[in-house]
């Protein structure tokens, strides 16, 4: 498979080129189907500049569904068990692409609503302005539960705080929207890079490969790259994948989360209390406190055990005889003095292990240099 490639043809006959289960995450972001049926107009009579291309125009809802039901069959084979696919639509579409997607077997993990903080007014004043579109996050089928989530990668994006599904990003606008020589849209749906940004730093790691059957501009493209992952596009309009060849090859920096890894619960709890005292995170003698602020203390020995009062064991165990529980996660129960603040043992922990996983890439890139 080449990577890093525009595909110019229709998407149902490309993506047939494309090897079962070779792929790690989908953006689709397909035509509509908007039926815009006459020109609409501003109060001060200025024309919008709604989604007419040929392109989103079908003759019914019938053969919108068919060709739905052939893209969507196309992308179930060639996605890998643990990746996902994220369709994008309005209310137009999205009601019928979500019940083709659930007859041929994917299983919705989230319907994310993308909610404009700058959306179109509605100029005819009969109904509600239309702020969102929505998101169908969807796994292979319901028995392919190891798919990829970068859950705590997110929360860390998000300051902190889990992320929810509603997802509150622009309208591509300004510097970002890309124009024509005579100053007009290049593409009337751009997406906005920040929603890319998200959908595939949440679903895939680093070199990880991304399909986009409806390229348009190159939104996906451009924030594979940013994030160091691979794509491989397919547009039917030569003149969009010359606009969205362009932008990609101008980009030459990286979004800072490009090197950003999802914690591996495994990994990080093969690092033992006795790790840290060997490798000086943690010195035998200091004080550990059973809570922030808690009086009621115990001192570290050498041979990685707790001395509490005239008992000696482990940071469980010592943990639990304080707690007054059968058992107990020592690692979310003891703090230690750093810095002027207590800081929980299991941060510690995180910090030993982020600094000696970077120590370890050091060594593996000199090695290969
Ligand atoms: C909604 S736009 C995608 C916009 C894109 N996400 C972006 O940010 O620029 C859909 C694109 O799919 C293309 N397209 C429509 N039908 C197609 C097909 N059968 N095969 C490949 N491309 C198709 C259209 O030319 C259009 O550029």
């Amino acid at each position: 498979m080449k990577l890093n490639t525009i595909i110019q043809g229709d998407c149902i006959e490309k993506i047939k080129e494309i090897p079962d289960n070779s792929i790690d995450l989908i953006f689709a972001d397909p035509p509509y189907n908007m039926q815009l049926e006459t020109p609409l107009y501003r109060p001060n009579n200025t024309q919008v500049d709604g989604v007419d291309d040929e392109w989103d125009k079908f003759e019914s809802f019938s053969e919108y569904d068919a060709f739905c039901i052939l893209w969507l069959k196309e992308c179930r084979r060639v996605l890998k068990d643990t990746g996902t696919i994220w369709v994008i639509g309005s209310y137009h579409n999205i009601f019928r692409v979500g019940n083709i997607m659930l007859n041929l077997g994917f299983w919705i993990l989230n319907d994310i609503t993308w909610y404009k903080s700058n959306p179109m007014p509605n100029f005819l004043g009969k109904r509600f302005t239309n702020a969102t579109e929505t998101i169908l996050w969807c796994s292979k089928g319901k028995e392919h539960k190891k798919y990829t989530f970068n859950h705590k990668l997110m929360k860390r994006y998000n300051g902190g705080k889990q992320m929810t599904s509603v997802w509150q990003i622009k309208l591509c606008t300004g510097e970002e929207r890309l124009k024509n020589e005579d100053g007009k849209k290049a593409h009337s749906t751009q997406k906005p890079e920040e929603l890319l940004k998200r959908v595939i730093l949440s679903a895939t790691r680093q070199d990880d490969i991304v399909l986009d059957p409806f390229f348009g501009t190159g939104t996906t493209g451009a924030a594979a790259k940013k994030l160091k992952r691979k794509f491989i596009g397919i547009e039917k309009e030569p003149e969009y994948i010359e606009i969205a060849q362009k932008r990609i090859d101008a980009i030459n920096d990286f979004f800072d989360e490009a090197d950003w890894e999802e914690e591996t619960k495994g990994a990080q709890t093969k690092v033992s209390f006795e790790t840290l005292i060997r490798e000086n995170f943690i010195k035998a003698g200091e004080t550990l406190y059973a809570g922030k602020k808690d009086s009621v203390s115990a001192v570290v020995l050498s041979d990685g055990g707790l001395q509490y009062q005239n008992t000696k064991g482990s940071i469980h165990k010592i943990g639990a005889i304080i707690r007054q529980t059968p058992s107990c996660n020592g690692w979310k129960v003891w703090y230690i003095q750093r810095n002027g603040r207590r800081v929980l043992i299991d941060e510690l922990r995180k910090e030993y292990f982020n600094s000696s996983l970077q120590s370890f890439r050091q060594l593996a890139h000199n090695s290969s240099v």
